[in-house]
């Protein structure tokens, strides 16, 4: 019940995001959160938040938040005895590799992923068929039993790093199609790819970069690495959701454009009042799937818990360490 207590204790929290969230929304999270702050303390919680989710999750209940890289560095460190990954499914998988004695919550288990959904284990051993001896880096956007069939990880934060940390002339990037053509401009590595997409980034097109440098002009650009080629190209940056936080923080533009996922605007202006988002985005229908209402749940019955199949864990772990390793 909504409280006048209630409204007082969260009432820090809505100021850190009164310029996302209208006053007259405010009432319908501040439960939840008050709530799901309570259940954290109460089951030794944390809630690790990627940057896509929505202000109220991101700035209000979550401990950790980043990019996968970010998140699956933290998930190492967590000293906790539950986990709630606040993202997509594989996010939760890799906190339950690098944490099996933990539990592992992921508040709506349909949250999955285009990238994941577009590759098997048997198509990655059917790839090593064909090029014998080639090593496979695969980004973190793909299931477990992908994992255990790669030589290393990658995520869009390091990709080249981890391309270029193999010493070898020729990888096997799976399965972004459009991050492994993004790297390849940047490498002398050559790099084979796969057909998959993220559904969210192949949207973005060049023509659209074009007509927001018409219709605004000095605006800043950015686009994250999953988008096609030509959009990165005409784009004046591109890197992972934190390299794009990073990069407003940083270069302060006065007007900028995130080529990503809708509440990434959302949460990176709530520190930048000074910067202008212009928001043309495309909404992740898999993200939108984790909500105040079901992490709640998640912690009040402690469902869905992550497992992994302990016949190709320790193989996915090995992917998922080397790329940690990777400085
Ligand atoms: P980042 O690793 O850049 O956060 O990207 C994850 C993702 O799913 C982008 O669509
Ligand atoms: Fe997957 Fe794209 Fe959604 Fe990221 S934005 S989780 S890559 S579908």
């Amino acid at each position: 019940m909504l409280t006048t207590g209630l409204l007082e204790r969260t009432a820090p929290l809505y100021d850190r995001v009164r310029s996302v969230i209208p006053p007259i929304e405010w009432p319908v999270f501040a439960e939840d959160i008050d709530a799901i702050l309570a259940l954290k303390r109460e089951r030794n919680a944390v809630i690790l938040a990627h940057n896509y989710m929505t202000p109220e999750i991101f700035h209000c209940v979550a401990d950790i938040v980043g990019d996968s890289l970010a998140l699956a560095r933290e998930a190492m460190k967590v000293d906790a005895d539950v986990i709630v990954l606040a993202g997509v499914h594989f996010m939760a998988e890799t906190a339950k590799l690098l944490n099996p004695n933990k539990t592992v919550l992921i508040p709506d288990s349909r949250a999955g992923c285009s990238l994941a959904e577009s590759i098997t284990a048997a198509d990655v051993r059917l790839m090593r068929e064909r090029y014998p001896g080639v090593p496979v880096v695969t980004y973190v956007n793909s299931s477990a039993a992908v994992k255990a069939e790669s030589d290393i990880c990658c995520t869009s934060g390091n990709a080249r790093k981890v391309v270029e940390s193999l010493g070898v002339d020729t990888v096997i990037m799976l399965p972004d199609e459009y991050l492994a053509q993004n790297i390849a401009k940047q490498t002398q590595v050559k790099i084979l790819s796969w057909a998959g997409h993220c559904e969210v980034h192949e949207r973005f097109t060049a023509a659209e970069v074009r007509a927001l440098r018409r219709d605004y002009p000095g605006v800043v650009i950015l686009a994250h690495p999953e988008c096609p080629p030509e959009v990165v190209a005409e784009a004046d940056y591109a890197g992972s959701t934190a390299d794009m936080s990073a990069f407003v923080g940083r270069e302060k533009p006065a007007k900028v454009v995130l080529l990503t996922e809708c509440s990434m605007a959302d949460n990176v202006s709530v520190g930048h009042p000074d910067v202008s988002f212009v928001r043309p985005c495309n909404l992740c229908p898999h993200m939108k799937r984790i909500t105040l209402p079901n992490i709640r749940h998640a912690l009040e019955t402690m469902t869905e818990e992550v497992t992994i199949d302990p016949a190709l864990a320790d193989r996915a772990r090995l992917a998922v360490e080397r790329m940690v390793a990777v400085r």
